[in-house]
């Protein structure tokens, strides 16, 4: 089937983000094809991709495919960092090695990264122009996917997004926290002064429609920060999503603790942070419906939606 847009590829169209974007593509009239590991409909396998190449009529390709990084239930071991690394490295190739064989080649592909490239820190303020990617695990992952993404063939566009914590309902960290905050147990991590690097779910993925799309007649081609234009810190955090569910959230998270559990490397995206600004998004003339941290927790938490929110 083709959807009278076009058909989107979507490596990991199944998790959080990917079906939120799928979700708005094809209110967009768009048709979309999940690259999952499990069957399903409107799915291929990473095997199909490799043996016989992207779908017929496919106009973009985006990859969202990458092992829960935060799943608590999985220990931090070698073998566990390799699937984060090889679910995250493996599947762009596998996309960008797709593209580059395709006779008809799509106009565009879009990748994510994440904002774990820029080293934490409590005052320092990045942008895309910043270094960084070359300091740990996790900042190092960022650099070799982003170069994953980097295609061996020329007349594709390429955007890649730097994302920072995705909030929404149905994934990411807030689905860690919504059970905790909701019985009043919630609170900062730490002392919380460390920034939070935020976007809502539904601005996450309009950004993504907006680098298959492009506005206005220009096109997005690049790295671009996935973060809303207000940086918080985790304490303001805390506030905004527990006064959304107006529960108390006095109770703070030791660091050592999520240490223990999460393991030090891995529980860095809890316990520090970055103030990173999505400078090319607002220079591309994009919107946000939610740019402050307590109208998306409340459109989190089902209170109040912006009426223009597509998901
Ligand atoms: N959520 C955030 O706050 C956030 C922030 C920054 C960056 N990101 C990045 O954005 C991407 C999507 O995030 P998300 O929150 O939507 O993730 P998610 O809900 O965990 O979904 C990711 C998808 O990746 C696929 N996947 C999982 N393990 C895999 C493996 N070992 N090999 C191949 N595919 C695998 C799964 O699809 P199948 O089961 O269908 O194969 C899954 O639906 C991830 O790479 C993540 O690191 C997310």
């Amino acid at each position: 089937m083709t959807g009278r847009m076009g058909t989107v590829v979507i490596g990991g169209g199944t998790g959080f983000i990917g079906s939120a974007l799928s979700s708005l593509l094809k209110k967009k009239g768009y048709n979309t094809i999940t690259v999952s590991r499990m069957p399903g409909p409107q799915r291929i396998s990473w095997t199909e991709l490799a043996n016989s190449g992207l779908p017929k009529g496919c106009t973009a390709v985006v990859n969202l495919a990458g092992q829960n990084i935060l799943n608590p239930t999985r220990r931090w071991t070698p073998g566990f960092k390799q699937n984060v690394w090889a679910s995250r490295v493996n599947t762009t190739k596998a996309l960008s090695t797709a593209i580059c064989s395709a006779d008809s080649k799509p106009s565009v592909f879009v990748t994510v990264s994440g904002v774990g490239y820029y080293k934490p820190s409590l005052n320092e303020e990045y942008t895309e122009d910043s270094s960084g990617g070359n300091f740990d695990f996790l900042s190092k992952l960022c650099t070799e996917w982003e170069n994953a993404a980097k295609l061996p063939c020329d007349n594709v566009r390429q955007v890649i997004i730097r994302s920072g914590i995705v909030l929404g309902r149905n994934g990411g960290m807030i689905q860690q926290l919504y059970l905790p905050f909701w019985f009043g147990l919630g609170g900062p991590i730490g002392n919380g002064l460390q920034p939070l690097p935020w976007i809502h779910i539904s601005d996450m993925s309009r950004l993504f429609l907006l680098a298959i799309e492009g506005q206005d007649g220009k096109n997005l081609s690049g790295v671009y920060n996935g973060v809303a234009p207000n940086i918080v810190t985790n304490a303001e955090f805390t506030k905004a999503f527990a006064s959304a569910l107006r529960r108390p959230a006095f109770i703070p998270v030791p660091q050592f603790a999520l240490n223990i559990a999460f393991g030090e490397e891995r529980a860095k995206i809890m316990t520090e942070g970055q103030r990173v600004k999505p400078k090319r998004a607002i220079e591309s003339g994009f919107v946000y419906l939610y740019p402050n941290v307590d109208s998306a927790c409340k459109a989190v938490v089902g209170v109040s939606k912006h009426p223009e929110d597509p998901l």
